[in-house]
């Protein structure tokens, strides 16, 4: 597994962006700018298959969320369907999950959303803020995850080095992104991804721009092994890849 060097940054980079500060702004603007649509295109553009990714993580991190004492953490939550998913896996027992984005529109889609839960009282808490520097304690989570959002952080070795401050000695981490497909299905998913989808996305949001910067930064994110060698290098004690539908995503799990 290769090494990776101290001083080597990989993150997000929105065409335009020449800083991490306009990267982080450019990135923030992109999902306000698509919150109003953003449930409809990903269920459509995914063949609603995205449910099935997010109730497939939430299913591996029971043996947490069984517990009514545990502190959940889901990063880059947007509408806040990962959050829900976490949410409906944890039943009765009612632990603490909090949903956390840095864009105000999208967090007011997930709160929009809380509604169906408020009966048994255990609707996930919004907090508007920045992946990169989180207003919680350290050692404070049993899990953190992060679903399609860990790819867009300007930063990934500060987003992991952030994720192992936050969670316990033992505690746990799940990120759910996109990968590219090896074998007989690549070339098909290339096709579908970098040509159909943009014009899909941005035909349907009305916003030029967002749906292209999807493949470019799947195209940058960092391949498995280079992420679980970032993962150990972070912190991490444990790191597993698990793919997920051929590849097209796949589920990063990290233990402190
Ligand atoms: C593709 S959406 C994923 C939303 C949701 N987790 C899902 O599975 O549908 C990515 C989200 O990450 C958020 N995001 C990106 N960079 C962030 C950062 N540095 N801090 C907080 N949120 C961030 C964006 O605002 C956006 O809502």
């Amino acid at each position: 597994m290769s090494e990776i060097s101290k001083s080597s940054v990989v993150g997000a980079a929105p065409e335009g962006a020449s800083d991490p500060q306009s990267a982080a702004q450019a990135v923030r603007e992109m999902f306000t700018s698509i919150a109003p649509r953003y449930d409809l295109l990903n269920h459509l553009l995914s063949l609603n298959v995205d449910r099935v990714w997010w109730r497939r993580t939430s299913r591996t991190f029971r043996h947490i969320l069984d517990h009514p004492g545990a502190r959940v953490l889901d990063l880059c939550c947007g509408t806040g369907d990962m959050t829900f998913a976490l949410r409906r896996e944890a039943a009765q027992s009612a632990p603490q999950i909090l949903g956390v984005d840095f864009s105000h529109a999208m967090l007011q889609r997930a709160s929009g959303k809380s509604a169906a839960f408020a009966d048994n009282g255990s609707v996930p808490v919004w907090i508007e803020a920045d992946a990169l520097n989180l207003p919680f304690p350290s050692g404070h989570f049993d899990l953190v995850t992060s679903a399609f959002g860990f790819r867009n952080l300007t930063n990934y070795d500060r987003g992991l080095r952030e994720i192992v401050r936050l969670l316990r000695p033992g505690g746990e981490c799940g990120i759910l992104d996109f990968g590219e497909p090896k074998g007989a299905l690549a070339a098909l998913y290339r096709l579908y991804f970098k040509r159909v989808l943009p014009r899909v996305g941005t035909f349907v949001s009305g916003v030029r721009g967002p749906y292209a910067y999807l493949p470019a930064s799947v195209e940058r994110f960092p391949q498995p092994e280079e992420m679980l060698a970032r993962m150990k290098s972070a912190g991490f004690s444990e790191a597993t890849w698990t793919p997920y539908t051929f590849g097209i995503a796949g589920l990063y799990r990290g233990k402190k």
